[in-house]
C-alpha cells in the first residue's frame, strides 16, 4: 500500500504536534535547549484555539491582595473534587509564579495595576487561606483577550529560536515500533497533498481537546482531539474521559464563550425573576463558585421553570450595574461578542447564556514531566518511551474531575516548559535514528486510503451531526444510568456507521472532505470512550453528575479511569490510583472532604 505514495522523510530530535499555547511553549523550549525541533500544525499557529482564551491565567503573584501558591494548590485539589494528582498540582501551582514572570519577560502585554504590576482578577473556586479567606485575585489578565496575547508572544518566541514549522500539515498517526517506542509521526501536507514521515526521538502531542464531539461547544471547529485519536489507534488508553466541563456562560444559541472574568469583574447570573440565584447554591462565593457547580445550578433553575426567555430555557448574565469604563477597559472582547452573537449592548441589557461544553479534563495519561504513561505489567505509571503529551490533549492530572477557570492557560505553559526540560535531560542533539521496518507506515496509509475512497452511503457531515447530538443529549451536565446506557448504545451505532461512510472527493490537494473525515474518526473514538467511561462511573464527582448516584464515593471511585478502544469499537476499562503524595513538605496532602463553597 505504502508504495502508492511517495514519502518525504524528515529527521528531527523532537517533533511537536500542535501549535497552541502548550505546543509553542514546548517548541521554543526544546529549540532553546539545542534540540532540532519541528512543530506540525493543521492551522497557522496564531489561529490555534488558545487564541480564544479570554479571562486569564492563574498564579499566586499576590499583586492585588493576599495570596500564596499553597492556597492555589489547596483550591485546585478541592476544585478537582479530589481526583487531581496532588504531586502534579503542587508542581503546577508552585511553577505558576516563575512561568508568569517568564511570560511577562517574553513580552505578553498583560493589563496593569496603577503601580504597574500585572493585573489579576478573581475567578471561580480561587480562594485564600485554604478556603477560609476571601476570594483570591489570582487570574492574570490581558483585558479579556489573554489567550490571544499569550499565543502571539509564544509564536514570536518560537520564531526567535530556531524552530521549524510545518504549517497546514495534518498528523495522521504515531509511528510506534514493536517495543512500543514512539519513533515519529506520519502527516499529510494539506496544501500539496503529499505524505511526510517525521522521524524523531520524541513526539509531543499538544493537539488540544475534542470539544467538537459535542453539538454546542466554545471550542473551535478545529478541536477534534487529533492526538487522542492517534493515541487510541496506537493502542493506548485515555484517562478520565467521563469528565467534560460545561462552561456556565456560553452565549445562548451561538455557544460562543463569555468569560468567567465577567463574573470576576462583578457580573451576576439572574433567573426569570431577576434573582441572584447563586446565593442559594454557593452562599460564600456565589457567582464565583467552580464551573461544575454553577452549570448545575443554572440547569436546575431552568428545569424548575425559572429560566428566562419565551421558552424559559436559558439564564441572564447581568453586567448592567458595572461602570461602563470598567467594561470598556477590562471586557472589550465579550462586549463585541455579545453584540455580534446575541445582539445585546452589555451596558444596557443582560447576555442570554447557557452552560456549553468547554474543556476536556480527560486525555493522554502523563506524569508531571509530560511523559505519556500507561498501565503495563501492573505498573500504572509505566513510561511510553518517546511519547509526550501536554495541554488539553493530556491528563496530567492537575484538573481531576473539574478544572478551575484560568488553570488551563497555566497548564499549557507550565507543562510546555516541563516537557522541554525533561526532553533536554534524556535526548541529546543529533542522536542517530534507528531504522524502521518498511511496513511501518502501512497501517496508517491503509486507513487513509480506506477513508479517501470510502464509497458507502452516509456522508461525513451526517455521522458527525448524529455523534454531536448523542453526546449533547446523553453525556450532559446531569446524567442518569438510563440516558448513559442509551448513549452507549447510540454512540456505538454511530461508530459503526463509519463503516458505511461516503467521501465524495478523492483528491489529496486541499481535500476538506477527507480532512473532516479524518477529524471525525478521531472524534468518534473519543466520543465512545467518553460515554462508556461515564456510564461506568457510578458516583457523582466534579463535572460528572449522576442523578442515580448523587454523591461522591471515595471508597470505590477515588481512582482514575483508563479506557481503550479497538478498531471495531470494543472498549476495555481499567483504573489507576490517584496520587495522594506531594512532591515536598512545603504542602501537606489534602485529605478528601465534602466540597462546599
Ligand atoms: O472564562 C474564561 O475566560 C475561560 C477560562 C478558562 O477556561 O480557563
Amino acid at each position: 500500500m505504502s508504495q502508492a505514495y511517495k514519502i518525504t522523510e524528515h529527521h528531527y530530535d523532537m517533533i511537536v504536534v500542535g501549535a497552541g499555547g502548550a505546543g509553542l511553549r514546548a517548541t521554543f523550549g526544546l529549540a532553546a535547549k539545542g534540540l532540532k525541533t519541528a512543530c506540525i500544525s493543521k492551522v497557522f499557529p496564531t489561529r490555534s484555539h488558545t487564541v480564544a482564551a479570554q479571562g486569564g491565567i492563574s498564579a499566586a503573584l499576590g499583586n492585588m491582595g493576599e495570596d500564596d501558591w499553597r492556597y492555589h494548590f489547596f483550591d485546585t485539589v478541592k476544585g478537582s473534587d479530589w481526583l487531581g494528582d496532588q504531586d502534579a498540582i503542587e508542581y503546577m501551582c508552585r511553577e505558576a509564579i516563575p512561568a508568569i514572570i517568564e511570560l511577562e519577560h517574553y513580552g505578553v502585554p498583560f493589563s496593569r495595576t496603577e503601580d504597574g504590576k500585572i493585573y489579576q482578577r478573581p475567578f471561580g473556586g480561587m480562594t485564600t487561606r485554604y478556603g477560609e479567606g476571601p476570594p483570591a485575585q489570582r487570574t492574570c489578565a490581558a483585558a479579556d483577550r489573554t489567550g490571544h496575547a499569550i499565543l502571539h508572544t509564544l509564536y514570536q518566541q518560537s520564531l526567535k529560536h530556531d524552530a521549524k514549522f510545518f504549517i497546514e500539515y495534518f498528523a495522521l498517526d504515531l509511528i510506534m515500533d514493536e517495543e512500543g517506542v514512539c519513533r515519529g509521526v506520519i502527516a499529510l501536507d494539506m496544501a500539496e497533498g503529499t505524505i511526510h514521515l517525521f522521524r524523531a526521538h520524541g513526539v509531543v502531542l499538544a493537539t488540544g481537546g475534542y470539544g467538537r464531539a459535542y453539538f454546542s461547544a466554545t471550542s473551535a471547529h478545529t478541536c477534534t482531539g487529533d492526538g487522542g485519536g492517534m493515541a487510541l489507534r496506537a493502542g493506548l488508553p485515555l484517562q478520565d474521559m467521563e469528565f467534560v466541563q460545561f462552561h456556565p456562560t456560553g452565549i445562548y444559541g451561538a455557544g460562543c464563550l463569555i468569560t468567567e472574568g465577567v463574573r470576576g469583574e462583578g457580573g451576576i447570573l439572574r433567573n426569570d425573576s431577576g434573582e441572584r440565584f447563586m446565593e442559594r447554591y454557593a452562599p460564600s462565593v456565589k457567582d464565583l463558585a467552580p464551573r461544575d457547580m454553577v452549570s448545575r445550578s443554572m440547569t436546575i433553575e431552568i428545569r424548575e421553570g425559572r429560566g428566562v426567555g419565551p421558552k424559559k430555557d436559558h439564564i441572564h448574565l447581568d453586567l448592567t450595574h458595572l461602570d461602563p469604563a470598567v467594561i470598556h477597559e477590562k471586557l472589550p472582547g465579550i462586549s463585541e461578542t455579545a453584540k455580534i452573537f446575541a445582539g445585546v449592548d452589555v451596558t444596557k441589557q443582560p447576555i442570554p447564556v447557557l452552560p456549553t461544553v468547554h474543556y476536556n479534563m480527560g486525555g493522554l495519561q502523563t506524569n508531571y514531566h509530560g511523559e505519556v504513561v500507561t498501565l503495563k505489567n501492573g505498573d500504572p505509571n509505566s513510561v511510553v518511551p518517546g511519547l509526550y503529551s501536554i495541554g488539553e490533549a493530556a491528563c496530567v492530572s492537575v484538573h481531576g474531575a473539574n478544572r478551575l477557570g484560568s488553570n488551563s492557560l497555566l497548564d499549557l505553559v507550565v507543562f510546555g516548559r516541563a516537557v522541554a526540560n525533561r526532553c533536554a535531560e534524556i535526548i541529546k542533539p543529533n542522536m542517530p535514528h534507528k531504522s524502521l521496518p518498511a511496513s511501518s507506515l502501512d497501517k496508517s496509509l491503509a486507513n487513509l486510503d480506506k477513508l479517501r475512497f470510502a464509497n458507502g452511503s452516509t456522508p461525513t457531515a451526517e455521522i458527525r451531526d448524529t455523534m454531536q447530538r448523542i453526546m449533547q443529549n446523553d453525556a450532559a451536565v446531569f446524567r442518569t444510568g438510563e440516558t448513559l446506557q442509551q448513549g452507549v448504545y447510540k454512540i456505538r451505532e454511530a461508530f459503526k456507521s463509519f463503516g458505511d461512510l461516503k467521501v465524495s472527493d478523492r483528491s489529496l490537494v486541499w481535500n476538506s472532505d477527507l480532512i473532516e473525515t479524518l477529524e471525525l474518526q478521531n472524534l468518534l473514538g473519543q466520543a465512545v470512550v467518553t460515554m462508556v467511561s461515564a456510564e461506568n462511573r457510578k458516583e457523582s464527582r466534579g463535572a460528572h453528575a449522576r442523578e442515580d448516584f448523587k454523591t461522591r464515593d471515595d471508597e470505590n471511585w477515588m481512582k482514575h479511569t483508563l479506557t481503550w478502544i479497538d478498531d471495531k469499537g470494543d472498549t476495555v476499562i481499567d483504573y489507576r490510583p490517584v496520587h495522594l503524595n506531594t512532591l515536598s513538605s512545603d504542602v501537606a496532602y489534602i485529605p478528601p472532604k465534602e466540597r462546599k463553597y
